[in-house]
């Protein structure tokens, strides 16, 4: 047994990494779905089919409990798994929930009726898909009242990550916060809403300017993962093995990988 990690490709392995430091007595089974990567531009039953599939080869690969590390899928398929598709036996949880509860400054299970919170303005960087969604509006509207949200969309950005070319990615970011700030000249915070866009955070961190606190969410998943385990022990087994599956070419995403974590990582074919 083990916890599994899914994303559309490499940028799940910013969750990976933190999740893997803070519990590295865990075994953890890593999918990337890079042969259909991104998902961000596909329409939300086509992330619920492959999101689905990668789900269940996890399962069969000994996890009970699967992070969707990829806020694409979480946003478009999350809803739709958790009503009509997972066993009772297993769990699949999103990343969106730890990150709007540091956001609003909630504990985890506190569902209080939403209240005024010290943000007001919020700048949103997510796929075109996650944006379409307004799936990070709704999670945050149960929680917070009077907080201003304006979401850029950012094309281009995950392409440019997946084939390792950062000096488009960096040109991309710069672009997109430019586009960002002339709807919202003064963002207060900004949220960084996929899990690829990590690799580029001192580009968004530069190009917003060092008044604006950027979220990220790996270390906010990986604490929220240590707390669920705390409560939930029975979900993580006794394997110790740690994966790396994708559905592309293994050679190439273990090169990718290894420039990415800067430390040897091994795919193997999903
Ligand atoms: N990294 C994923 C996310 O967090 C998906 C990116 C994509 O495949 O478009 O949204």
């Amino acid at each position: 047994m083990a916890v599994g990690i899914f994303d559309s490709g490499l940028g799940g392995l910013t969750v990976l990494d933190a999740v893997s430091k803070r519990l590295p007595d865990v075994p953890f089974v890593y999918f990337g779905d890079n042969a259909h990567a991104p998902y961000g531009v596909r329409d939300a039953d086509d992330v619920y089919n492959l999101t689905t599939q990668a789900v269940e080869r996890m399962w069969d690969a000994g996890c009970d409990l699967v992070i969707l590390a990829c806020n694409t899928a979480s946003a478009a398929a999350l809803r739709r798994m958790q009503e009509s598709w997972i066993p009772r036996d297993k769990r699949v949880l999103g990343v969106f929930v730890p990150l709007i509860e540091a956001l609003t400054e909630r504990k985890w299970g506190d569902n209080s009726p939403p209240r005024e919170v010290a943000v007001k303005h919020v700048a949103l960087f997510a796929t075109p898909a996650t944006v379409a969604s307004r799936a990070f509006q709704r999670e945050l509207a149960f929680r917070a009242i009077g907080v201003d949200v304006e979401a850029q969309a950012c094309g281009g950005v995950v392409d440019a990550i997946e084939d390792g070319d950062l000096i488009l990615a960096e040109a991309m970011v710069r672009s997109h916060v430019d586009a960002l700030k002339r709807k919202m000249p003064n963002p207060e915070a900004a949220i960084l809403g996929c899990t690829h866009y990590p690799l580029m955070q001192d580009i968004f961190q530069d190009a917003l300017g060092p008044d604006v606190s950027v979220y990220s969410q790996a270390n906010l998943v990986a604490a929220s993962l240590e707390d669920y385990l705390k409560r939930h022990p029975a979900m993580v087994g006794s394997g110790t093995e740690n994966m790396f599956l994708t559905t592309g070419d293994p050679a190439k995403v273990s090169a990718r990988a290894t420039q990415f974590l800067r430390r040897q990582i091994s795919f193997q074919s999903a």
